[in-house]
């Protein structure tokens, strides 16, 4: 949430921040800006919106492409509203420093009420002002900008990264990491900063990540590093040989309908690469790679828990948020239904200030895209504590999730440009599918029989999801019909409950619609209430052990005028007597099947928000990656 760029070196900086920014900008988009120094004075650019406000006042601004230092923002607003004086970079009265800031403080107002008492004047609304006071009041004491840091530092509380500018020293940037993730960049006397390494990768191969609580002094030359005591420490750059995080539309109209169409290879390489055949069983260590790889400092995927470790589980927590929430949802079923093992799911949220009940029989589970939610990492951290054995299921192989659990499984999609997660959901579930046959298959909980014939129609699947965006044409027709809708309402029943959530949560994210998901048993418990004809309900019909309840459910919505819409296989003659449109999927096992349902609801999603005029990869009020908790 947030992000953060900087630059020291030869190059115009104003281009170099904004493409950084561009790169962050799925981070919050709230409102950006940056501050450089031109001629020994501090200058600050800022607006409110997004990213493309700020390029427009700086096309005009040609000064900031003259200087060759600077640092860099996008925001998603946490304390006080998005405007422009709530954007990041903040200065402080005599315009002699300037920060950007991730994170929350978590006792600003104390901090406020301090220096507010002291005649410190306060121009905005959040947190971060704080810290530039701090600065300069340290640094009226201290005449360094590093031990105004190392001051101020032992005073903040809450995790944050910052970077700050100064033009008492005005050939140097800094960075502080705490608790956050910041990377720096080197190329040829030169240096960038970010917060994440997709915007330093584009201009070069070797980088360094901070440590949990590190300062980083960069000046064209050099990047010093210090611990919070002000004690220097020693690391090298390192190089990184995998490809840049490329980024491009490839032709479609917008990335989330590149990352639905991305959908069937991902899961072919997620099957393939860890059953490389049918018949053969499942692992996840094939390469026998070192849990982490020393060069890159990335965790390589694997699980390294030995017999005796999977025949001790007894239980199994997941912790995830959203979308990641819904695939671990499908996660317990996979798991209780194929390994005989109590499982429960939570919204790692609602995890926090509990008592966790885990201990070293259980295996805690975090599932995050980003690998940097803070609430994930929060949860996790205290089943660490507690002894249990983690699992982390993560599309980020340098993130803080990889960093911190015992077991990993990288999910492989390649960057998720969409703030609404596609691509990274089915590879969830279809992760979780294959570690439930894994555990299964050492737990011996399931006939060998059963377990092949589950890994045959799981090799098939890939070619099913594409059977499904084949008919993309209709799916469009049929969505915009109900693009009018002020409410929807989405039922699922068993393994299709997160089915309906999910669809619900999309519809919500990427049009606005007010959508909520039920399992269709509820519907008659309450819910059934906000029926009439003017409410869309889409019924997730999929053949298997729930099929005639959900049926029934479906008719209670029916008998209320509702309009009716089903996912459901393209031979269900009921489906298409009873309901207004199919979404039609073909036919699959019932384990399998929310990965083919979630298919027609995100592009059901997808061409209602288009069709409305939204803004698609990146919804009003979202953030791809939250970092606060
Ligand atoms: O990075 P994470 O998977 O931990 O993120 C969790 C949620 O914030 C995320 O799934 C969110 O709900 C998405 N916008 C859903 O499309």
């Amino acid at each position: 949430m947030c992000g953060i760029v900087g630059y020291m070196g030869s190059s115009g900086v104003a281009s170099i921040l904004l493409s950084g920014l561009k790169c962050l900008e799925y981070r919050g988009y709230d409102s950006a800006g940056i501050a450089y120094i031109n001629n020994g004075k501090l200058n600050v650019t800022k607006s409110a919106g997004k990213l493309e406000n700020l390029e427009k006042l700086l096309t005009a601004d040609r000064q900031s492409s003259l200087a060759f230092s600077g640092i860099g923002h996008t925001r998603w607003a946490t304390h006080g509203v998005p405007n422009d004086l709530n954007a990041h970079p903040h200065l402080n009265a005599d315009s002699s420093i300037a920060i950007v800031h991730n994170g929350i403080i978590e006792n600003y107002a104390m901090l406020k009420e301090e220096l507010e008492s002291e005649g410190y004047k306060f121009n905005s609304d959040t947190d971060t002002e704080v810290i530039v006071h701090l600065l300069t009041k340290e640094y009226k004491k201290t005449n360094s900008i590093l031990k105004a840091i190392t001051n101020s530092v032992k005073k903040l509380v809450g995790s944050y990264a910052l970077g700050i500018i100064s033009s008492y020293q005005k050939d140097t940037i800094f960075a502080v990491n705490h608790h956050y993730s910041l990377t720096l960049g080197q190329g040829d006397n030169e240096f960038y900063l970010a917060s994440d390494i997709v915007a330093v990768r584009q201009y070069t191969n070797k980088i360094l990540r901070l440590e949990q609580s590190e300062i980083a002094e960069i000046t064209q030359n050099q990047v010093r590093l210090y611990d919070f005591n002000g004690h220097e420490t020693m690391r090298e750059f390192i190089t990184v040989d995998s490809d840049p995080y490329l980024i491009n539309k490839d032709g479609y109209k917008h990335f989330l309908l590149k990352e639905i169409h991305e959908q069937p290879t991902i899961l072919r390489q997620t099957i393939g690469k860890y059953m490389v055949h049918p018949n053969a069983k499942i692992n996840f260590n094939q390469n026998n790679e070192p849990l982490t790889n020393a060069h890159t400092q990335e965790k390589s995927a694997g699980v390294h828990l030995s017999k005796n470790d999977i025949m001790g589980i007894e239980n199994i927590l997941i912790i995830a948020c959203g979308t990641a929430y819904h695939a671990g949802m499908i996660g317990k079923y996979y798991l209780e239904q194929l390994c005989n093992v109590p499982v429960n799911v939570e919204i790692a949220s609602e995890v926090r200030g509990r008592n966790l009940l885990v201990n070293e029989k259980s295996l805690v589970i975090a599932v995050s895209q980003s690998g940097e939610t803070a609430d994930t990492i929060a949860a996790l951290s205290e089943a660490k504590r507690k002894g249990a054995y983690t699992l982390g299921i993560t599309n980020r192989a340098d993130s803080h999730l990889s960093r911190i659990s015992s077991n990993l499984i990288i999910t492989e999609c390649g960057v998720e440009v969409s703030v609404a997660a596609t691509k990274t959901y089915i590879a969830q579930v279809v992760s979780f599918l294959l570690f439930a046959l894994y555990l299964a298959e050492e737990r011996g909980s399931l006939t060998t029989s059963y377990i092949n014939n589950l890994k045959l129609e799981l090799h098939s699947l890939p070619a099913l999801v594409e059977t499904v965006l084949a008919n993309e044409t209709y799916i469009k027709e049929a969505s915009i019909k109900y693009a009018d809708a002020q409410d929807m309402v989405f039922i699922g029943r068993g393994i299709n409950y997160p089915t309906a959530l999910e669809g619900a949560l999309k519809l919500k994210e990427l049009s606005y619609i007010h959508a909520s998901g039920y399992a269709a048993g509820e519907l008659k418990h309450g819910p059934i209430a906000v029926l009439d004809s003017l409410v869309p309900v889409v019924t997730i019909l999929m053949p298997g052990s729930v099929y005639d309840k959900t049926l029934s459910n479906a008719q209670e919505a029916r008998a209320r005028n509702a309009q009716m819409i089903a996912v459901a296989c393209s031979d269900d003659e009921k489906a298409h007597k009873y309901f207004d449109t199919v979404l039609e999927v073909p036919p699959v096992d019932e384990l399998l099947s929310p990965i083919l349902a979630v298919i027609p609801l995100q592009l059901f999603s997808y061409f209602i928000s288009d069709y409305l005029g939204k803004d698609v990869d990146q919804p009003r009020n979202l953030a791809k990656s939250v970092t606060v908790e």
